[in-house]
């Protein structure tokens, strides 16, 4: 059986970009692409970057990731979502590729270079974060791993992984090929900047009070040009336009341009009716967030079953390496 890993960063917090750019289409994907699809949430990447590590927050943090994607339709019973950590041959085999990856290829990683630029010291894990992310990868032999375009350098990394590993013991590990979903769309920020991302701070939150969101959407900017409720606007120049879509019908998007650029209705309804749409839209996810909330123990059993599925692969390829090595 052909095999999609996912890697999933250990935060609670998922902004409207993360559900519609990457969530949405992992529910999916395994079935999309007929393979078994694993889901990993990748706590001991979390301790690479000592500005977002804080130990106190790490195990909430994942329990909170694993139950938001729950709550964003990653049924466990159909998909392996399980935790890095408690699958402990991923860091094993990380450090059989340590000694294959040239200190050099790491170094210059795009990844790296931002975030160590920003360290006063960097530690030795945030240079070794792309080899971790192979063995994330080939410990189950994936074949197929769903990316942002910002992870394709890590990705070409791990291929190369995969090759000079089958070089010199046998040919063991498939190339994992990326998979940049045609149909995900990159979410723009509330300041009307090209991404939307936690970095940046421009976010509405998957799960965020509605007070709060109805704050953010109540201040997008709208055509600059449109400053009385008498002028036409233009709903491309419009950062409101920009996020409608994602949420209500097309025709009611049609029937709302339409309105914008005669003046026939304000921003602040326009707002409104936006507002209304996230809400609709995130509403069901919401309740099954909370309903989680109150049954801590659905998400507890989904991730100790998955780890138990995804350790059965993992061991098998650990013993194959081992022996190819020489253990
Ligand atoms: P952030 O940029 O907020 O730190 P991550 O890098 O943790 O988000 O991304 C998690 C997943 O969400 C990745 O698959 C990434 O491609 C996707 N993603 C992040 N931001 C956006 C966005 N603005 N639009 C679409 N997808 C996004
Ligand atoms: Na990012």
């Amino acid at each position: 059986m052909k095999r999609v890993l996912s890697g999933i960063q250990p935060t609670g917090e998922i902004h409207i970009g993360n559900w519609l750019g990457a969530i949405v289409n992992y529910v999916e994907l395994g079935r999309k692409l007929g393979r078994e699809a694993l889901y990993c949430i990748v706590d001991y990447h979390a301790m690479t970057n000592p500005l977002a590590y804080e130990k106190e927050l790490l195990a909430q943090r994942t329990f909170e990731a694993a139950l938001v994607n729950i709550a964003a339709g990653l049924d466990p019973e159909k998909v392996t979502l399980f935790v890095q950590s408690h699958v402990p041959e991923h860091t094993e085999l990380s450090w059989v590729f340590t000694n294959i990856t040239p200190v050099g290829d790491l170094q210059r990683m795009t990844q790296y270079k931002d975030k160590a630029a920003k360290l006063e010291s960097v530690g030795a894990g945030l240079l070794m974060y792309p080899v971790l992310q192979a063995a994330d990868i080939l410990i189950y032999k994936a074949d197929t791993v769903p990316v942002g375009e910002d992870q394709i350098q890590h990705l070409e990394l791990s291929r190369e992984i995969a090759r000079r590993f089958n070089t010199l013991f046998g040919e063991t590990f498939p190339e994992p090929t990326a998979y940049l979903n045609p149909d995900a769309p990159r979410v723009p920020g509330i300041d009307g900047k090209a991404k939307m991302s936690k970095s940046t701070g421009n976010t509405i939150g998957l799960l965020e009070d509605p007070q709060s969101v109805w704050e953010k959407i109540r201040l997008l900017p709208d055509d600059p040009a449109r400053i009385r409720l008498a002028d036409p606007g233009d709903p491309e120049r419009s950062v409101v336009f920009k996020f409608l879509p994602y949420f209500a019908p097309k025709e009611m998007v049609e029937v709302l341009k339409e309105e914008h650029r005669r003046a026939g209705i304000g921003t602040l309804a326009i707002k409104q009716i936006l507002f209304d749409q996230y809400m609709k839209a995130t509403r069901p996810i919401r309740e099954r967030a909370e309903w989680l909330r109150q049954n801590p123990e659905y998400v507890l059993d989904g991730l100790e079953d998955g780890a138990r599925r995804a350790r059965q692969i993992a061991q098998a390829t650990m013993q194959e390496v081992r022996e190819k090595i020489g253990l």
